[in-house]
């Protein structure tokens, strides 16, 4: 499923899982098509984004594209995704070929860090529930905004700290996180503070998916049962350390 070291450590990390659970993963979000707690939310966020049929979106990481084969449906525009796990890239594809977009959508597996090399191919960058691979907000942008034509959007969904805490040495607090996301002169114009709001139902979410899982199967029972209690010692700390959040950046590049 995934070959390089770097990559199994990327996705035990965003995830919060052990090694072994990397193996039945994709079996436990099986009626699942998008990994993130704004699910409901981001559709009327589209809406404002005046997206025209034309337009090139990228999706990193793409998961099983519930987020950007809506997009592609409802907007007819052009979407390339991609995922490390190469499970979830064959879940978006038949995603696609089940809403008749898969003339639209191009969904492939592939490192983020290799693909953010690519200069100005997108207009619209989805950046949803994504990996903290380059630690900060201000190392991010830098790589995102290679991608994005001058005057195209990002739009970043992701959790910022509260306070300081060992456990999310990857994240930072708001004020930090953007500054970072305006060091290279981009602007900010949409920010949605979420706060703790939206936790409880995106766990729920997930433990009703692994809960079913488990339910059926005769494999591997006793670390899923593991997974499903760590998933509430996680919504604890998740709620009590990190706000969730949207943010519309439009690049400038000069
Ligand atoms: C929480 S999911 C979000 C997926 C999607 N944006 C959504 O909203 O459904 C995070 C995804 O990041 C992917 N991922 C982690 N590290 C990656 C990397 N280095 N390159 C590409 N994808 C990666 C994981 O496989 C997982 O599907």
């Amino acid at each position: 499923m995934l070959t390089k070291k770097e990559n199994i450590e990327d996705v035990k990390k965003i995830m919060g899982i052990e090694v072994e659970m990397l193996k039945i993963l994709p079996k436990l979000s099986e009626k699942m098509d998008s990994f993130n707690p704004w699910v409901k939310q981001i559709p009327s966020i589209f809406q404002e984004l005046d997206l025209k049929e034309n337009q090139t979106i990228l999706d990193i990481p793409c998961g099983k594209g519930g987020v950007s084969v809506s997009l592609a449906k409802k907007y007819n525009v052009k979407v390339i995704g991609y995922d490390i796990i190469k499970e979830y890239v064959e879940s978006a594809n038949k995603l696609a070929k089940k809403n008749d977009v898969n003339n639209l959508c191009t969904f492939k597996a592939g490192d983020i860090r290799d693909i953010t090399k690519k200069k100005n191919i997108c207009n619209l960058l989805l950046w949803i529930a994504p990996p903290h691979i380059w630690k900060t907000s201000k190392n991010t942008i830098k790589s995102l905004r290679n991608c994005i034509k001058s005057n195209g959007l990002i739009l970043i969904a992701d959790a910022y700290l509260y306070k300081k805490n060992k456990k999310y040495e990857d994240y930072e607090t708001l004020e930090s996180t953007n500054k970072g996301y305006t060091f290279y002169g981009d602007k900010i114009i949409k920010f949605i503070d979420y706060k703790d709001k939206l936790w409880k139902k995106d766990y729920d979410r997930t433990k009703k998916s692994v809960q079913e899982t488990l339910n059926k199967t005769k494999k591997d029972k006793k670390l899923i049962e593991k997974y499903l209690e760590s998933l509430d010692k996680d919504e604890k700390s998740d709620t009590k350390y990190l706000g969730l959040a949207i943010w519309i950046i439009q690049i400038n590049k000069k």
